[in-house]
């Protein structure tokens, strides 16, 4: 429903491959956390409308990534079973990671050598000015991006030590992404962004997967009326909010935003950050976020402030 009549197949199938292939990485890391099983069922199981050929390829290939993974990191994985339960434990775990970039004959210290912690259930800051080193941050976190030096870990794995596959499958584990772009599928309505992670996490209908669960955690983000609708559909409020549901779907131990309110008025921003804060309590999620607009502090439980590649506590 709502499918743009003016659109011929062709363009569209263009457009959407286009799109696709941006909200891509960002779509993969919310919609697969987790992927636990054969990578041959995923590719044989009907696909949702068009999301055949631009998503479950990749996501077999995570699959088939976390599969190999998970052989070879059997202390993760107990480690995993151990924190599920406690609350406030540390998540996230960073000991003089630094960044350096080269161009030409300069180095570029995006990232200093830096120490941080965040806890389940904690909403956390990181503020601070253009290019100061935010995204390279939450990218090493996110295991998206590999350090120059210093140890990082999430939910008790050592990213620094970890092979690209292995870290694939710590991402796959723990980490949930909500970016400026809101990274929803553009041909999927709402309510379908989250089939494609049953489909691949094999969760469909399983506790805490039901249409009912789906319909709880919509009204909980007041989008239940919107379900149904697709991405164009949406105003930059409901697409957050839909990026958010997506996430949480997920049950994430650590959700990253990048600047999720940027394209949001005062008002709506204030909205999504109460929204962050709490589902942060409920779900015991930590949440980090990269913002420019230091009026939302006043709803995270810390503020970080990066300048020139230094971080420092400021709340
Ligand atoms: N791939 C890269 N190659 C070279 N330099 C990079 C690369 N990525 C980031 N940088 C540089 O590292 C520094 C930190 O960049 P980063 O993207 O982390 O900043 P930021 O705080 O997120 O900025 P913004 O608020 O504009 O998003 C900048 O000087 C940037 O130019
Ligand atoms: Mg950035």
């Amino acid at each position: 429903m709502n499918i743009d009549p003016n659109h011929i197949p062709s363009r569209r199938e263009l457009r959407v491959q286009e799109e696709a292939e941006k909200a891509r990485a960002e779509a993969q890391a919310t919609t697969e956390n987790q992927v636990e099983e054969s990578p041959a069922e995923a590719t044989q199981e009907a696909p949702v409308a068009e999301a055949t050929e631009t998503e479950t390829a990749p996501l077999a290939e995570k699959e088939a990534e976390a599969a190999s993974a998970e052989e070879s990191a059997p202390e993760a994985a107990e480690k995993d079973s151990e924190d599920s339960s406690e609350k406030g434990e540390i998540i996230v775990e960073m000991k003089g990671i630094y960044k350096d970039f080269t161009q030409g004959d300069e180095t570029i210290h995006a990232l200093k050598p830096t120490d941080f912690t965040a806890r389940k259930g904690e909403f956390i800051a990181l503020i601070g000015p253009s290019g100061s080193g935010k995204s390279t941050m939450l990218t090493i976190i996110g295991g998206l991006q590999t350090p120059t030096g210093g140890t990082i870990k999430v939910g008790g794995r050592d990213l620094s030590e970890l092979s690209d596959k292995q870290r694939a499958k710590a991402r796959l584990d723990e980490i949930g992404f909500i970016l400026q772009s809101a990274n929803l599928v553009p041909f999927l309505t709402v309510n379908e962004q989250l089939d494609l992670y049953d489909r691949v996490a094999k969760t469909k209908n399983q506790p805490g997967h039901t249409q009912k669960d789906r319909d709880e955690l919509f009204e909980s983000l007041g989008i239940l009326k919107l379900k149904n609708k697709y991405k164009s559909d949406l105003s930059g409020g409901e697409k957050q909010r839909a990026a958010i549901a997506r996430a949480l779907y997920a049950t994430p131990s650590v959700i990253l935003a990048d600047e999720p309110t940027a394209a949001l008025d005062s008002k709506k921003a204030f909205a999504v950050a109460e929204l962050l804060r709490e589902q942060a309590k409920v779900h015991d999620t930590c949440i980090i976020m990269v913002t420019h607009d230091e009026r939302l502090i006043d709803h995270v439980d810390a503020v970080y402030r990066m300048e020139d590649g230094e971080l420092t506590k400021a709340k």
